[in-house]
């Protein structure tokens, strides 16, 4: 099967042409398959947002090219049927929410692809369901906290039927609990709905759920693959200016006091298994 997005050598400069232009991607190649958990990490700065906001025409390469399902998100025409297959979520629910009731927000996205009531009812029923809203339903979205809010938002974006959701640090403003959960519904949008994920984020221990994590530093792709190997590799990993998932920093930590670990050790579970097997 082709990829859901293909990246190829795409640079983009800010304010181009001007003395005060600022170089945010060079040369980037990438490609996201149809189904996969892709993570996209990196310090500030590095480019991941400007990356994303290619893959559903929010921004247009200066050079190289973005395609999504073949079609060029360069081409004004493009656009709407590229932003039915990429839905974007963003890291304040409150920018992205507008109505007064919880369903009307998620029945918003819907209504403006210019669906019959029927089916913009039935879309909207489905995804208060998978994301197990039902009981917020006729609440204000004001009253609700910003974890459940980004919920909503994350609805909105689901009852537009979408084939990829791309969530740009959608956990940043929420507390320990709002994170577990938006993660986990995220996870489960993936592995039930079969929906493509791409999540920007700064958490390692978000980044550990995906099937392939890609690092950015100054523009550029610099590390890529699945997230076990990538921390592994301890000294790329800090001078990338990350840090590591709670389980591999506590592996580490043991393997010093001399308990013998595995290097790749990045959930929790794992160094629950290894301990008890070593008793
Ligand atoms: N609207 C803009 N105008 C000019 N420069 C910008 C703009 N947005 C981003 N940049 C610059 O482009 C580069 C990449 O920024 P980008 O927001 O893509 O990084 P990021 O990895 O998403 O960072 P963060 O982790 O802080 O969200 C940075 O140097 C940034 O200052
Ligand atoms: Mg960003």
């Amino acid at each position: 099967m082709n990829p859901l997005i293909e990246v190829r050598d795409l640079s983009y400069t800010y304010r181009a042409g001007t003395s005060g232009g600022v170089k945010a991607l060079s040369r980037v190649n990438l490609e996201v398959k149809h189904g996969e958990f892709l993570a996209i990490t990196g310090q500030n700065g590095s480019g991941k947002s400007t990356l994303a906001r290619h893959f559903n025409g929010l921004l247009t390469p200066s050079e190289g090219e973005v395609l999504v399902e073949g079609l060029s998100v360069a081409e004004r025409a493009n656009i709407p049927a590229i932003r039915r297959l990429v839905g974007m979520v963003f890291q304040n629910p409150d920018n992205q929410l507008i109505s007064s009731v919880v369903e009307e927000d998620v029945a918003f996205g819907p209504e403006n692809l210019g669906l019959s009531p029927f089916e913009i009812r039935q879309r909207v029923d489905q995804a208060i369901k998978i994301l197990k809203l039902e009981n917020l339903r006729f609440e204000s979205p004001n009253y609700l906290s910003e974890g459940q809010k980004q919920l909503v938002a994350i609805a909105g974006v689901l009852a537009m039927k979408p084939s990829c959701i791309v969530l740009d640090e959608p956990t940043a403003h929420l507390d320990p609990r709002g994170r577990r959960e938006v993660l986990e519904n995220i996870r489960r949008l993936n592995r039930e709905e079969g929906i493509t994920i791409i999540l920007l984020t700064h958490f390692m221990d978000e980044a550990i759920h995906c099937d392939r994590m890609i690092v950015m530093n100054r523009g550029k792709v610099e590390m890529e693959g699945p997230p076990a190997g990538m921390f592994r590799q301890r000294d790329q990993i800090l001078s990338l200016g990350l840090n590591f998932p709670v389980a591999a920093q506590l592996a580490e930590g043991l393997r010093l006091r001399g308990i013998d670990l595995p290097d790749d050790i990045i959930h929790p579970e794992e160094i629950i298994n290894c301990l008890c097997r070593l008793k």
